[in-house]
């Protein structure tokens, strides 16, 4: 939790400089894609300018999970410039909510504007053909750790942020657009976030089912409370690489999450540059 408000707005100021001064002569991109598992190679399809390591920019956590190569990318990508994040961080690494959502706060006050955010999850519901996408419209966040929690940071937002539009409106119909443009099915609905690192058990899938959920994974929803809460306009988009547990008599792995990622990275490479291409 954040404990001392100043300190933390100072060093996320010090991760800023340091981006700053490593743009190789950039503006600020005024979008940032988060790339999630199996997906960085979305990174190919960018014009790139320059990349920075996490490891050198000051106050970012190291990224240690699978498929998540730790490095900024500054480049364009649809003739629009912009940053890409090949890599997050995540609770179930051990990384406090206010560490792994610290890269959209960078990016908030650097003048990011939007935020996209991609990610793998699980299909609740018996009708999704791995792999699939999903349009987040809304999720359900309550049974994790907030990232809000702790002495607000006036310069980033109120206290208490209205939820009711985490996930920008337009950006839906937008999304939606692009995927019937390149004949690419996705749906909209509830993601519900968990923390990890084990997967779900089937009784717990069932009860996030009965809530309204219609995928779930351990990524997105501190990063989306962030950057809202910071005024930032947020469109996600979920890859389903499997069926959430006890659907089918399937054992979930991590393997096969990153094995179908890659799988639907081609189409979902599209959607993304498709849809930076209509902002
Ligand atoms: N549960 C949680 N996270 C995930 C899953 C899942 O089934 N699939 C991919 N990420």
């Amino acid at each position: 939790m954040i404990t001392n408000a100043a300190d933390y707005l100072k060093k996320v100021d010090g991760a800023c400089d340091h981006i700053r001064q490593n743009l190789g002569g950039c503006e600020v991109p005024k979008i940032c894609i988060v790339l999630g598992s199996g997906l960085g190679p979305l990174a190919d399809l960018c014009d790139e300018s320059g990349e920075i390591d996490y490891s050198d920019i000051p106050g970012f956590p190291a990224s240690t999970a699978p498929g998540h190569a730790g490095k900024l990318i500054i480049g364009e990508l649809s003739g629009k410039l912009v940053f890409m994040m090949k890599g997050r961080f995540h609770y179930y690494e051990g990384y406090e909510p206010e560490d792994i959502a610290f890269y959209v706060r960078v990016m908030g006050r650097l003048g990011v504007k939007t935020l996209v955010l991609t990610n793998a999850a699980g299909g609740i519901g018996e009708d999704f053909v791995p792999p699939e996408f999903i349009s987040i419209e809304d999720h359900i966040s309550f049974l994790a750790a907030p990232a809000l929690r702790g002495p607000n940071i006036d310069e980033f937002g109120p206290r208490f942020p209205d939820q009711s539009y985490v996930y920008d409106r337009e950006y839906l119909d937008i999304m939606a657009g692009c995927a019937d443009k390149l004949g690419i099915k996705i749906r909209r609905g509830v993601y519900a976030y968990t923390k990890g690192p084990q997967y779900e058990t089937p009784a717990e899938i069932r009860a996030l089912r009965s809530l309204g959920a219609i995928c779930v994974g351990m990524s997105t929803v501190p990063e989306a409370v962030v950057a809202s809460h910071m005024g930032m306009r947020v469109a996600a988009l979920s890859c389903v690489t499997n069926m959430a547990a006890g659907i089918t008599a399937a054992k979930l792995s991590g393997e096969e999450v990153i094995e179908v990622a890659g799988q639907a990275s081609e189409s979902m490479c599209s959607l993304v540059s498709e849809f930076v291409k209509a902002l």
